[in-house]
This record gives structure tokens, C-alpha cells and sequence, in this order.
């Protein structure tokens, strides 16, 4: 599909998102009645070379809901050449949003089909009754494509069968993504793992015939041709959990509770994402990615519920529940980037971590938790700016009692699952140097990940879920 910005076009069929029928002549008005189109919420009608969508209200995410709707009915129809107004009457949509429609909207994964979908479709955006200008539209337009390849490309990443995607492959699509993005990316095995005390996650990847990879990207802002190096506003450091498959370890996962489990690396992937943007929304901020790569496994060299795992900032961690694996590599990698990279501004955390923050939050949203409010308030903004859902969950006094172990410094499952996704967060505030604590949030997107349905412009499977989210945040005013 390419979607292009014109003044003018020949087109097969003009796509029209309404809200009522105002604007319509009489005669026009007594045919979209007939029809049987309400201009109802999710309503489609094909009247002649006219595509009529309904709609509630002109908001962002509406409209891109609505868009996404088209876009799949007309993937099933004959027609090519698709119109779309920028602007009509006194209404202007913004660009991003039909753009994000169309192209989140109309994406399939069909890697393992032997029948492709071809979408050769040509989108043409009438941009002649604009108030803006075309050069602006333009670089809008850009921005916008380059931000929705990424979301796919994460999509693309997550759906991957974990036998075509294990840490070594999430190892090479970081390398890829660094060589077009002009980035650093460093790349650490088991041994380096081993050796330099990484054991929580060197642990939970051992019983797999898939070599552990702990991924660094780097991204710097670079100063435009010809003007004064600024210093970056910032130093924002991302971690991921990337289990490339979950299926439990040695606490094995049911049958059903396995299934779907390579999502467990959407967390590492989203930041791929996330990195491939950078340039594009001409990121002011430096930022690093850790990725903690790793398949959790079962074999005689598992790790086991009973093992005492030091690890790399020397807390000493009580293995109960082996599928409780996500907050360990997650330990150490928050050590290793709280240990190699200075000045750190703000730190973040993505993983699919607690079935919890599913029957807490519902489906679509993600938990955020941390100790700063200011932080999360401009989380709250990213999320109303991007469409992106989260929920708050609070710490407490009380709370921290239930990770303590008899025997080591803390536990890694709790004997109780109340609160679960609140003391896995209060696992990884362990590993957060004092320092750090107001600058940390953990972000648990087990929930809007994945998903076996789709819904609103998101397709079955893999969502892309946190890349439009922190994008925002990365670009907000203040
Ligand atoms: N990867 C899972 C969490 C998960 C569940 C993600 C469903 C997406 C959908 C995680 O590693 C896990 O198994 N967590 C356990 C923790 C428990 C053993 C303390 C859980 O949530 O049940
Ligand atoms: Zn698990
Ligand atoms: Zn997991």
C-alpha cells in the first residue's frame, strides 16, 4: 500500500468518514437514509464510487479505528485508487491519525501463509483543502510511515515462531537496525554473562540450546548539516525482557498457558521499535536500549525452584517458581545498565511480566509503576497522545514484606498472588540504585501485547504495543 499527499487525482472510489449528514445536499441525504446508513459508530456503506463510514466523534483514536475499518473493507473489494479528503467542510483530520488508521489497521501477518496478501492499493490524501502547508504535511506524512513500519516491524518480530526467533536472531535484527539507524550496538554472550556475575539471567537461559544474548543500542542525537553541536537534552535508558519462548522452566506453564508465549519478547522488541524512530522524529534525547534475550527452557541443566541466584549487584534471590523468569533478566539487566552508562536521566522498563496485570488492568491496558508522579503524569500524557492505554498501580508500605525469603535476600515468586503485578515490580525496585528510584518506571504490557482477536486498529497477535507510547513521551514539550 502507498499512501501519497495530492492537490489532485483520478481515483476509483472516494472514502468519506461522517458523523451525520449535515453536510449533504437533500437528495444525497434521502439516498444514505435509504441505504440504511446511520453514520452509527463501525457502519460501513458502498454507495456507487463512495465509501461511507460512521463515526461517534471526531477524536484521534476514532478516527483511526475508523480508518482501520475501511481500510480492511476495501482490502477485500476490487478498488485500487482510494481518495481521502484532508479536509471537509469545516472538519480537518489529522494526517497521522489516517495514516495510522490505514497502516496499523491493514497490517496481516502472513510469514507462515503459503497464500500471501498483496495490498497494492494507492491511497491518495487530498491535501488541496488543507489550512496547512504542504511542505509541513509532507514531513508529517514521513514521520508518520516511518512510525507505523516500525510498529510492524515489531509485530512482524513478536508473531515469529520462537524456532525462527531465539536470541541470536533478536541479536541480528539489533545489528540490522543499528547499521540503518547509525547506531552502536554491542552484543554480550553467556560467557560474558558468566563471567562478569550476571547469574540471574545467565541462569534462566541455561537449560536452552539458545545462546543468551544481553543487546546494547546506542543512539545519539547528531546535529543537523551545518549548525552547532547541542548537547542531548537527556539521557533516557529503555530495558526489555526478551524472552524469545516462556514456557515456564521447571515450573512448567499448562498447555494452555503456554500457548502464545513467544509474546514473552515483546517487551526487547518494542525497543527495537522504538530505536528504528529515532532518527525520524529527530529524537533530542540520547538513548539506550538493553535487551535480555533469552528462551526459558527445561533440560537437565534447568534452573530449578530451590536455587539461590546472586545476582550481578549482589542481592541473593530465592528461586521459587521458575516461570517467575522475567524479573530476572530483567535484574541484571537494570544492573548492567545502571553499571555502564553515566548520568542516567531516566530509566525505563518494558516486559510482558504478570498474568496479574491482565485480570487487574483488562486486556488493553498497560501498569505503570514507579516512585515519581511527575514522571507518570507525562506518561499520562504520551498515552492520551498516542492512544495508547495505561493504568497506574500503587506501592506500599506493606507490600515490600511479601518478596522477602527465609533464606536469601528476596523471593522471586510470592506464596500468595495477590497484588502480583505490584511485588514483581517491587522485585525489580531491588535492582534500581537509590539514586535511580525517581527515575525509574516499570512498565507491564502483558495485557496490550498480544492478543489471540483483534480490536481497534490492532490485529490478532502482536500488537506493537509501548513503541507509539514512548515515541510520544520522547517528543513531548516539556
Ligand atoms: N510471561 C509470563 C507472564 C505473562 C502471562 C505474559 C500471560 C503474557 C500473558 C511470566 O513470565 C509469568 O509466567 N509470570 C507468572 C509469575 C508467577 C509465576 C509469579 C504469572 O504471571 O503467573
Ligand atoms: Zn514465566
Ligand atoms: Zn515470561
Amino acid at each position: 500500500m502507498k499512501i501519497e499527499l495530492v492537490e489532485d487525482c483520478k481515483y476509483d472510489i472516494e472514502l468519506i468518514v461522517l458523523k451525520n449528514f449535515k453536510s449533504f445536499q437533500k437528495s444525497e441525504k434521502k439516498i444514505l437514509k435509504k441505504s440504511g446508513f446511520e453514520a452509527k459508530e463501525n457502519q460501513i456503506e458502498l454507495i456507487g464510487s463512495r465509501l461511507f463510514v460512521g463515526i461517534e466523534k471526531f477524536k484521534n483514536e476514532d478516527i483511526k479505528i475508523a480508518f482501520a475499518n475501511a481500510i480492511k473493507f476495501l482490502k477485500k473489494s476490487k478498488f485500487e485508487k482510494i481518495k481521502i479528503d484532508l479536509a471537509r467542510e469545516n472538519q480537518e483530520y489529522k494526517l497521522e491519525d489516517i495514516v495510522q488508521g490505514l497502516l496499523l489497521g491493514s497490517y496481516e501477518f502472513d510469514k507462515y501463509k503459503s497464500k500471501k496478501s498483496e495490498n497494492k492499493k494507492r491511497i491518495f490524501i487530498d491535501i488541496s483543502k488543507s489550512a496547512k502547508s504542504k511542505e509541513n504535511l509532507q514531513v508529517a506524512l514521513e514521520k508518520s510511515l516511518n512510525i507505523c513500519s516500525s510498529v510492524n516491524m515489531v509485530r512482524d518480530i513478536v508473531n515469529t515462531a520462537p524456532e525462527d526467533f531465539y536470541p541470536k536472531t533478536m541479536a541480528s535484527k539489533a545489528k540490522e537496525i543499528a547499521k540503518n539507524n547509525n547506531l552502536e550496538c554491542k552484543i554480550y554472550g553467556e560467557e560474558y554473562l558468566k563471567i562478569n556475575n550476571y547469574n540471574a539471567m545467565y541462569a534462566v537461559g541455561r537449560a536452552s540450546r539458545h545462546e543468551s544474548q544481553l543487546i546494547h543500542l546506542n543512539y545519539k542525537p547528531s546535529n543537523p548539516a551545518g549548525t552547532r553541536r547541542k548537547n542531548p537534552k537527556g539521557k533516557i535508558v529503555l530495558v526489555g525482557k526478551g524472552l524469545t519462548y516462556d514456557c515456564g522452566g521447571l515450573s512448567l506453564k499448562s498447555g494452555e498457558g503456554m500457548v502464545s508465549m513467544k509474546c514473552d519478547k515483546s517487551g526487547a522488541s518494542a525497543l527495537l521499535g522504538i530505536m528504528n524512530s529515532l532518527n525520524a522524529i529527530n529524537c533530542e534525547y540520547e538513548v539506550d536500549a538493553i535487551l535480555g534475550a533469552v528462551e526459558n527452557m527445561i533440560g537437565g541443566d534447568a534452573y530449578k525452584p530451590d536455587d539461590i541466584l546472586k545476582a550481578k549487584n549482589g542481592v541473593t534471590i530465592e528461586v521459587r517458581n521458575t516461570d517467575a523468569e522475567g524479573r530476572l533478566v530483567l535484574a541484571d539487566c537494570l544492573c548492567y545498565a545502571q553499571e555502564n552508562i553515566k548520568d542516567i536521566d531516566t530509566i525505563f522498563d518494558f516486559a510482558t511480566l504478570t498474568g496479574a496485570c491482565i485480570i487487574g488492568l483488562g486486556e488493553y491496558t498497560s501498569a505503570v509503576l514507579g516512585h515519581n508522579e511527575k514522571l507518570k503524569k507525562q506518561i499520562k500524557q504520551a498515552s492520551k497522545k498516542s492512544g495508547e492505554l495505561v493504568g497506574f498501580l500503587p506501592f506500599n508500605r506493606y507490600l515490600p514484606n511479601m518478596i522477602k525469603s527465609e533464606i536469601a535476600d528476596i523471593v522471586n515468586s510470592t506464596s500468595s498472588k495477590a497484588g502480583s503485578t505490584i511485588t514483581a515490580a517491587l522485585f525489580l525496585d531491588k535492582f534500581i540504585k537509590k539514586e535511580n528510584k525517581k527515575k525509574w518506571l516499570h512498565f507491564d504490557i502483558a495485557g496490550p501485547a498480544y492478543r489471540e482477536k483483534s480490536w481497534g486498529y490492532n490485529p490478532y497477535g502482536a500488537t506493537g504495543a509501548a513503541v507509539r507510547l514512548i515515541l510520544e513521551f520522547l517528543q513531548r514539550e516539556k
